[in-house]
Formats: C-alpha cells, structure tokens, sequence
C-alpha cells in the first residue's frame, strides 16, 4: 500500500543518511528537497544574478531544467544537463540557497514538483523543512529529527572535514533564517514525532522509525 514519510528538521539532523536508509528498507524511492533548493541556488549564482533580486531568481528558477535522481542509494542531481551532486554541496551554495528559499514563487514552484513526484511513487521518504506542515500533510509518517547544536555541528563537520565552530555558526545562521522567514518557515507539524538524534547510532534511529512504521 501507499507509504509516504516525511522527514523534517534543522541542519545536520542526520535528516539525509536516515532518510536514504529508511527509503531503501522499505524498498521505496527518495526524495531530497533540499537538494531541490540547493540546485536552483546552483543555477542562480551560475547566471550570476542578486542575491536580493526575488524577480530574476524566479525568472532563472523558470528557465531551469532539473533533473531529480530518487534512487536512495546514488540521488543524482542535473541542472540543464550538467552534474551538479558536488557543486550543490559547496560553500557557496551553501552560503545562498536560504536566500533563493525564501523567495515563494520559487517555493510555490518546487512544492508543486514534490508533490508530483509524491503521487507518482507508491513508496517514498521526503526529507526537508516543510514536508509535513506543507508539501505533504497526509503523509503515512511524519518525523521532526533533532539534535543538539554541537551533534549537529560535528555530523557536519566530519562530513565536509571543516573546522566545527565554523560549521557551527553556519548551521544556526541557516535555521536561524529558515525558521524565520514568512513563507513556510521551519516548523515541527502539530502532529509529527519528535526524534532527538543526539547520541543515537544511525541504525537505531533507522530501526526506531521502522518500528513506527510497522505499528
Ligand atoms: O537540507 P539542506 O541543508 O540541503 O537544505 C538546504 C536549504 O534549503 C535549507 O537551509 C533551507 O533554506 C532550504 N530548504 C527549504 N525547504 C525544504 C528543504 C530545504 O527551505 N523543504
């Protein structure tokens, strides 16, 4: 039958290695919304256009071909053509896509892609920010992923091999401005399960959520 889960959560919540894990055991697809975002941001400094500007990013949101890879073992991202899995991870993108999220045309747009690809997979774990408040409210599971700053911090860190204060600052810049902007702001679903990370092992986080599932 149908099984939608949403994942949603902060920075570094181990959102993206749980969400793959759990796509894979319950033999379904996956999708990173994020990563959504981050190509579009791609795209956005690839025309060079500012940061500021809400018109021309949504005119180069428009314009752009994106290619969504939902295989949770290799989700390979394309942006008109070019391979952009390494650059969507990089400092710069990084240091905009809150801005290009934040723009609601742009987000009216990618939620409609979501929701698509959604209802043309039976199985599928979503990850994001608003996945449960927004782009998928009748979701089978709804996850909030937390963790301590400092957990958050240093999962990222070892990810990227950057300095963890500076990581860090970065993480709580980024859930600063995602849980304060006026279009569909960071927030936990009235209704989601709440699972604090912190100290936890990926397989029991992964093994914890099968259980909610299976129940
Ligand atoms: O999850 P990830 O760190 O790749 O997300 C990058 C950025 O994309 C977030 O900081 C947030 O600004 C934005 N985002 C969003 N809504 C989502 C997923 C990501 O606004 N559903």
């Amino acid at each position: 039958e149908r099984c939608v889960v949403a994942v949603d959560g902060p920075s570094g919540s181990g959102k993206s290695t749980v969400s793959r894990r759990l796509a894979t055991a319950i033999d379904g697809v996956y999708l990173d919304t994020g990563a959504m975002y981050r190509a579009i941001t791609w795209a956005v400094l690839q025309a060079g256009a500012d940061l500021q500007d809400a018109d021309a990013i949504v005119k180069i949101a428009q314009e752009t071909t994106l290619s969504i890879g939902t295989d949770p073992l290799a989700p390979r991202f394309r942006v008109n053509g070019t391979d952009v899995d390494a650059a969507i991870r990089g400092p710069e993108v990084t240091g905009a896509v809150s801005a290009v999220a934040a723009v609601p045309a742009v987000r009216a747009m990618l939620v409609r892609l979501q929701r698509e690809i959604i209802s043309a997979a039976p199985r599928i774990v979503v990850e994001g920010r608003d996945i449960a408040t927004v782009v998928a409210p009748d979701a089978e599971l709804k996850v909030y992923l937390t963790a301590s700053a400092a957990a958050r911090a240093q999962r990222r860190s070892a990810e990227d091999a950057t300095d963890v204060a500076a990581t860090e600052a970065d993480l709580n810049r980024r859930d600063q401005l995602d849980s304060s902007r006026a279009a569909d702001p960071l927030r936990q679903a009235d209704d989601a399960v709440t699972v604090d990370t912190t100290g936890m092992g990926i397989d029991e986080v992964v093994a914890h959520l099968l259980s909610m599932l299976n129940s």
